[in-house]
């Protein structure tokens, strides 16, 4: 039995004050717990450290850090809480030593990559900066065998008091993180679906309405010169054959400036469809759901008034879904729906057409504003998020689950 435990004063002291300079030193949460693991068997002669944390559902222990070679399994080894000695000690709250025979013990869960065999002796003890506020748990070994003291199991209790405020704050610190990584992808997000919007529109002014524009104006002149040419012919007035050309030139200008309002009223409505502000969304839907000939749909749809831009999407995913389930589902008929449950408005399109799969979908890219994908991030840009429910010979249920706060 050796003698050097871990309760010898200098030690101790020489340990805490290097666990402290470790938890201070500002590093992520993998280098301080395998920091803290490396310490603790250098300073208090044990052979290996294992760390386990609990995960964000706070239901699981996952190693998270340990003296090398077993470092490499960080992440990879998992256990319930209850499971094993660590998950005993987890789910209690209370320190386990074990001196000897660990396989008899009936806490004891044999993992085969932990090399259970080459070790002796044990003693497991919470992380916990407070009791009942358990952030994980510290596991030592040794090769050969020790008698665990009660100064001994204490002053690994009080290293687990020390870093498990670290961990936590560790924890909180990479979850804010990942939050503002987030945002900032969301922001690029609304950022990119606002460009291609301004490109859609400023293509379609370019190559549609200014063009149109310019061969009116190209016709304008024609028939100017026919009525009233530059350089008139010897004897003046005008003929038939110059009237009938003017005429047919401003008819055509006519025909363009016709063109071009459509194509103005067109393109604005890809903006916002006028028909929202005129009727409200239930209304538009219903009027959607009688525009398409081949199809009859059936309207189930509470009134209710949204913000602009959420009644837009629903509008717009509501027409898209409407148009492939005309396109492709083969179906005669089909179901919209437009209820509020549990603070989010939820549109429903279902059919019972032909189906598909959605799963070989998934990977397609997705041209903003477009098809599913442009879909499903309509829905996410609004913080909702698209269901397709589709088999192949079971028909499609397309939903999108949008939260809204204040339901005017
Ligand atoms: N209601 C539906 N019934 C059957 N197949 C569908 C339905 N909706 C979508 N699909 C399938 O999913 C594919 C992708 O749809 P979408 O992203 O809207 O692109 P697009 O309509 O341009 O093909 C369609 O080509 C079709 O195969
Ligand atoms: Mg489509």
């Amino acid at each position: 039995m050796s003698r050097l435990g871990l309760t010898d004063p200098e030690r101790e002291a020489r340990l805490l004050s290097r666990i402290i300079e470790t938890i201070s030193a500002g590093l992520d949460l993998g280098e301080i717990v395998q920091g803290v693991a490396a310490l603790i068997t250098e300073t208090t002669e044990t052979d290996i450290c294992f760390v386990h944390l609990l995960d964000d559902t706070g239901r699981r222990l996952v190693l998270r850090g340990a003296t090398p070679p077993f470092d490499e399994l960080s992440g990879q080894i998992e256990l319930d809480l209850g499971e094993g000695v660590a998950g005993w000690v987890a789910a209690h709250g209370r320190p386990v030593v074990i001196d000897d025979d660990k396989l008899a013990d009936p806490r004891y869960k044999y993992i085969p990559e932990l090399r259970g065999e080459d070790f002796t002796s044990m003693c497991s003890v919470p992380i916990a900066a407070r009791p009942g506020h358990l952030v994980g748990v510290l596991n030592v070994h040794t090769r050969v065998h020790r008698v665990f003291t009660y100064a001994d199991v204490e002053l690994l209790h009080s290293v687990g008091g020390l870093i498990a405020g670290t961990i936590e704050n560790a924890r909180l610190h990479g979850l804010l993180a990942e939050r503002e990584e987030a945002m900032e992808r969301f922001a690029e997000r609304v950022v990119l679906a606002q460009e291609a919007e301004r490109r859609r529109l400023a293509g379609e002014i370019h190559d549609g309405i200014s063009q149109r524009i310019v061969s009116l104006s190209y016709h304008l002149s024609a028939a100017l010169d026919a009525l009233a040419p530059e350089t008139p012919p010897p004897g003046g007035g005008r003929t038939v054959t110059d009237l009938r050309v003017a005429a047919e030139q401003i008819g055509r200008a006519r025909a363009l400036a016709d063109d071009a309002l459509r194509e103005t009223r067109s393109a604005i409505e890809g903006l916002r469809p006028p028909v929202l502000d005129d009727l409200g969304l239930p209304a538009s839907l219903a009027s959607l759901a009688r525009s398409f000939p081949s199809l009859a749909v059936e309207a189930d749809l509470v009134p209710l008034r949204l913000p602009g831009h959420v009644e837009t999407a629903i509008y717009r995913v509501a027409q898209e879904a409407l148009s492939n389930v005309a396109k492709h589902s083969g179906a005669g008929s089909a179901l919209i729906s437009l209820a509020v449950r549990s603070g989010n408005v939820e549109l429903e399109i279902e059919d019972d057409g032909v189906g598909f799969d959605p799963s070989r979908l998934a990977e397609r890219p997705a041209p903003t504003g477009y098809g599913l994908g442009g879909m499903r991030e309509r829905a996410e840009l609004l913080g909702g998020r698209l269901e397709v429910h589709s088999r192949r010979g079971a028909g499609t249920l397309l939903r999108v689950v949008i939260p809204v706060r204040d339901l005017a």
